[in-house]
Formats: structure tokens, C-alpha cells, sequence
């Protein structure tokens, strides 16, 4: 068994469960395989897989009762769903449901392959929280073996700005988190989500090139001490520019927007309303909501009430009034996660 990861292939199509299990087999996967949601529980509840792949209809359990019985053994085991042809209405019900994927059939194995390791990757995030735990899996594609090297890049990167800030390293995860949450609670797309929850933790590289006399002073900053400070995501977006690497654009689209403030008056650019770009939009309210609920050597942690009130108050000021909405929406998913990485 070793490393593999073990995905369960549940379809009542024997020529498709074989070609998966087949397929899936040969590229180094452990697989179990099930010809119905019920056999398909009951090989759940004796171990737990990495990933199932589930078909969408199926006679007797169908697929989104089948996962809601699976979640129900298993929380946040992670999902994708097979589907015939493109049914938009059953696959939203899927992703309401807490599917993380969709794949059509036939699926293409590689494709397939690509879309397990996004998946079994993002879920080991929302396990233990962090990008360094980059899961093993036994046979890496060149591509993948690129992405591993840019996540293991970002942590380390990230993990210098920290050295400098006071901020914890658990104030980067939560911040990603809250920031992914309320971007899959207004309909963004898995994969955008994958990229904001790699991507966010750079929100502050900038930081290493502010002096430790300004980043790490306890009392409010002096005039001259603020122009200086406000220069973080100018040297965020300096070091992060001209990458080839999606999460790396994307980091530096929210290092250098993080800040900005919906009626205009943020920085550095002073941009207003949707010419901020929706990523710094959405980071901007996880910032905050953590900044606020944590302690700093010159302020308490505020309640997360008084935090959401603030959040609540500053809509169409500091920030987007339809993200404002939807965050206010997910209090109790945030405070999950407020919970599980406090500190
Ligand atoms: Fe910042
Ligand atoms: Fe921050």
C-alpha cells in the first residue's frame, strides 16, 4: 500500500468502473471499486479513501445522496463527480452538496490524473492547514513535479516575510482560508479557489523590504513613518511580477490590492469600486476580519462579533458591499476556522 493514495470508484457501469479502476491502477493509484452508493458506503466505513469518484446517476442510491451519506461518515472527504453530459442544474445541486469537481465522461486519464492531484492537494490543505504539507503520491508528472517546487517556493517565501512580521504564521492560513470561503460562497470556481488559497499567503511579502523601526514599532506610525510603510505592496508586487506561475500572478495581484478600499480611499493605486480587482477585494475583508480578531502588542483580540459589526459597518466604504454580504453569510464556517487555527 505504501504512499499510494486510494481513491473509490463508484459507477453502476462495469465497462467504466474496470477501464477507471484499470487506468487508476497503472498510474499508481490504489483504488477500491463499487458498483452501488450502498457497497460504496460500506467500503467506506472499513477505510477511509483519499478521493471518491462518483457517479452522478446511479439506480437505487443516487450520487449526491451517496455523497451526503459518505460525508456523513466521512467530513470533508473530497468528492468529484462523473457525469454524463454537462447537466448544469445536477451539477450545481453537487457543488451545493459539497462536491469539489466534475469530470465528463469518458474521462480522459490524464485529465483525470491532473484533476485528482488538485483535489487530494487542496484537501490536504484543509486538513492540516498549510502548503508545505504537500501530500506524496507515487508517480509525479513533470507538471506536477513544477507545482510541487512552487508551493514548496511560496511557503519558503512566505516564511521569510514572516520572520519580519509580528503577525503569526497562523494568521496567514486563516486569512487564506477565510479568503477561499468567501470566494467559493460567491461562485468562484474550484481551481480560482486552489490559486487564491496558495496565493493569499504572499498578500504581505512586501514587508521584507520595510525597515523593523516601522514594522515591528508598538505606537501609531508618524507621517513620514506611514509613506513608508504603505510602500509593501509596491515591493510585494516587484519581487512576485512577471512570473510564469499562475499562483504567483495571483499573489501578485493581491499583494499589491490587499489594500485598496472600496469608496477609493486605500492604497497604493487609490482604486475605487470593481477596478479593484475582486481577488483584492475578497482578501482585503480576510485581512481585516483576522487583523481585528487578533491580538497585537498595541491592541486586544476583539470578539469576532465586534469584528463581523465592523466588517458590516464599513460595507461600500472600506469594502464590497456583495462581498460584505456573502461573508456575513459564512460567519459560522469562519469561526470554524477561526477556531481551528487559533493562535
Ligand atoms: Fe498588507
Ligand atoms: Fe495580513
Amino acid at each position: 500500500m505504501g504512499n499510494k493514495k486510494i481513491i473509490l470508484i463508484v459507477d453502476d457501469d462495469k465497462t467504466v468502473l474496470f477501464f477507471l479502476d484499470k487506468a487508476l491502477k497503472t498510474i499508481g493509484y490504489e483504488t477500491h471499486i463499487s458498483l452501488s452508493g450502498t457497497d460504496a458506503l460500506s467500503i467506506a466505513r472499513k477505510q477511509r479513501p483519499d478521493l471518491v469518484l462518483l457517479d452522478v446517476q446511479m439506480p437505487e442510491m443516487d450520487g449526491i445522496t451517496t455523497m451526503e451519506e459518505l460525508h456523513k461518515l466521512h467530513p470533508g472527504l473530497p468528492v468529484i463527480f462523473q457525469t454524463g453530459q454537462e447537466d448544469v442544474e445536477t451539477l450545481e445541486k453537487a457543488f451545493r452538496k459539497g462536491a469539489v469537481d466534475f469530470i465528463i465522461k469518458p474521462a480522459k486519464i490524464l485529465e483525470l490524473d491532473t484533476r485528482i492531484r488538485k483535489v487530494i492537494i487542496s484537501s490536504c490543505f484543509d486538513q492540516s492547514g498549510f502548503s508545505c504539507n504537500v501530500p506524496e503520491i507515487t508517480i509525479w508528472e513533470q507538471n506536477q513535479a513544477l507545482l510541487d517546487t512552487q508551493l514548496e517556493i511560496i511557503c519558503r517565501l512566505t516564511k521569510v516575510a514572516e520572520y519580519k512580521d509580528i503577525d503569526t504564521a497562523n494568521h496567514i492560513v486563516r486569512m487564506a482560508y477565510y479568503s477561499v470561503l468567501l470566494a467559493r460562497e460567491i461562485g468562484i470556481e474550484q481551481r480560482i479557489c486552489w490559486l487564491i488559497l496558495n496565493a493569499s499567503p504572499m498578500h504581505d511579502i512586501g514587508k521584507v523590504g520595510i525597515p523593523d523601526s516601522i514594522l515591528l514599532k508598538p505606537d501609531k506610525l508618524t507621517d513620514d513613518e506611514w509613506k513608508v510603510m504603505v510602500r509593501h505592496p509596491f515591493i510585494g508586487s516587484k519581487i512576485l511580477k512577471c512570473s510564469k506561475s499562475e499562483i504567483i500572478r495571483m499573489g501578485e495581484i493581491i499583494a499589491m490590492s490587499h489594500h485598496e478600499k472600496w469608496d477609493g480611499s486605500g492604497y497604493p493605486r487609490k482604486l475605487k469600486g470593481e477596478d479593484i480587482p475582486l481577488v483584492g477585494r475578497i482578501t482585503a475583508i480576510a485581512d481585516v476580519f483576522d487583523a481585528l480578531t487578533s491580538m497585537r502588542p498595541y491592541k486586544k483580540a476583539w470578539s469576532a462579533e465586534e469584528a463581523f459589526n465592523l466588517i458590516e459597518k464599513d460595507r461600500g466604504k472600506h469594502f464590497d458591499p456583495v462581498l460584505v454580504e456573502a461573508f456575513l453569510n459564512i460567519k459560522e464556517k469562519i469561526l470554524s476556522v477561526k477556531e481551528k487555527f487559533k493562535g
